[in-house]
């Protein structure tokens, strides 16, 4: 990271240092525009008196406005000492200057605490910036709504409410007057996304050689067996369909694109052929080991192919958004035999330096995804360079999970 870019604040002392010499910049002398026009959003649920909290309040003059005829409370101290001991849990929360002065790693922590002092009901407005960390280092930072979402897990929606223009941060670093979108916004990553890759030839996913961790773990997806029955969810033209079926195992593949079917039998030279099923079509080797339902992968269920033991998982569920993986555990759960052994290929690195896909997905996701009937197993990991070292010099991790069901648990 070059010099100029280093976050300007990296310690809690700092802050001290900055309100001693009256750099306070963030400080704004009239009410948030954003707080003033969604105020009701926040405080809908509660008939009696509103209760706000203001994490890390700075002397936020919206405090006063709101407060006007009521009660203003400040605690004076570490944030991470503050607890429902002292308050009873908040139902409304401003977050503006909070989450997003902080960096990285204090915001997973700062999320995992201020849970603790949320009421079930609670709603939060939380104010952020998007744009290029190339231009301005932060604080405050530059935030992904993907990373929210990742930070306040599952029991929480995050709704995106409302947007503005805002001039780029200090002058040093202006090369571009207008701020940009974030390069880790990502893209959408639904079916038509897919079919543009796939006819414009864009398909960087695909490789001509085996998967190391494949070839290095099969025997953690099949036992000693000489014969197993492999599901490859979304399965492109992964080659490695072909060389499982001439190790005598067969393939079950499901994709949505008819031209990565095709292309997956005249490149490898496999005879095959094409049957209508209504929703998907189904391509078959002649020899039968090789089978690709083509089509909508949340069509494919039980009544076509009995549960899998084995599930080689290789830019499936990292392939996609959020809300789209959510959907893809709870369907490829109902795919799955008590005794499936599932390898699960993705990538795990700072989302602020690429917004994927392949996206980055925590071990933690992936457990409250596919639940406690499941058992996650990390089985290796290699660095890959960061997408981006400015933003982040540190290297991401590409990751081998192995899933089975947890015998343990009724059901
Ligand atoms: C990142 S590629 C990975 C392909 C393959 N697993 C590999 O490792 O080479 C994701 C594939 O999923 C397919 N796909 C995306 N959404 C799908 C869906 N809902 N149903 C079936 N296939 C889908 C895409 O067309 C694409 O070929």
């Amino acid at each position: 990271m070059s010099q100029g870019l280093e976050p300007t604040i990296t310690k809690l002392e700092q802050w001290t240092d900055k309100w001693q010499n009256n750099q306070i910049a963030f400080h704004q002398m009239s009410n948030h525009p954003f707080l003033v026009n969604n105020l009701k959003k926040l405080t809908t649920t509660s008939d009696e008196k509103i209760r706000i909290l203001f994490p890390l309040c700075g002397k936020a003059v919206d405090m006063a406005w709101q407060s006007e005829n009521g009660q203003i409370k400040i605690y004076n101290g570490d944030f991470f000492k503050f607890s429902i001991d002292l308050e009873k849990p908040f139902e409304c929360v401003w977050d503006r200057g909070a989450y997003v002065a902080l960096f990285y790693e204090l915001r997973i922590k700062y999320i995992e605490h201020i849970k603790k002092i949320l009421d079930k009901k609670a709603k939060y407005l939380m104010e952020v910036f998007d744009y290029d960390q190339h231009l301005y280092p932060g604080p405050p930072f530059s935030i992904p709504i993907e990373e929210i979402r990742q930070f306040f897990g599952l029991q929480f929606q995050v709704e995106f409410i409302e947007s503005r223009l805002f001039n780029p941060f200090g002058n040093l670093l202006v090369k571009d007057k207008h701020p940009k979108m974030s390069s880790s916004v990502s893209k959408e990553t639904g079916i038509e996304y897919w079919n543009q890759s796939w006819i414009k030839n864009e398909i960087f996913f695909h490789k001509n050689e085996n998967n190391a961790y494949l070839v290095k773990h099969l025997n953690r997806m099949i036992g000693n067996k000489q014969k197993s029955r492999i599901f490859f969810p979304l399965s492109g033209k992964a080659v490695d369909m072909a060389w499982l079926a001439s190790l005598g195992h067969e393939v079950v593949g499901v994709e949505f694109v008819q031209m990565a079917c095709e292309q997956f039998f005249s490149e490898n030279n496999i005879k095959f052929t094409v049957k209508d099923l209504g929703d998907l079509k189904l391509f078959s080797s002649e020899d039968g080991r090789i089978k690709i339902y083509n089509g909508d992968f949340f069509k494919f269920n039980t009544k076509l192919e009995k549960p899998f033991e084995c599930v080689w998982d290789r830019g499936a569920y990292g392939a996609l958004h959020y809300d789209l993986r959510a959907q893809y555990a709870a369907h490829i759960r109902t795919l799955l035999d008590r005794n499936v052994h599932y390898l699960l290929v993705v990538f795990e690195y700072d989302p602020r330096t690429f917004g994927g896909p392949p996206h980055s997905i925590s071990q933690k996701e992936i457990q409250t995804f596919f639940g406690d009937e499941f058992k996650l197993e990390l089985i290796d990991s290699q660095p890959f360079e960061s997408y981006n070292k400015t933003i982040n010099p540190e290297p991401g991790s590409n990751n081998l999970y192995l899933i089975t069901k947890n015998l343990n648990l009724k059901n």
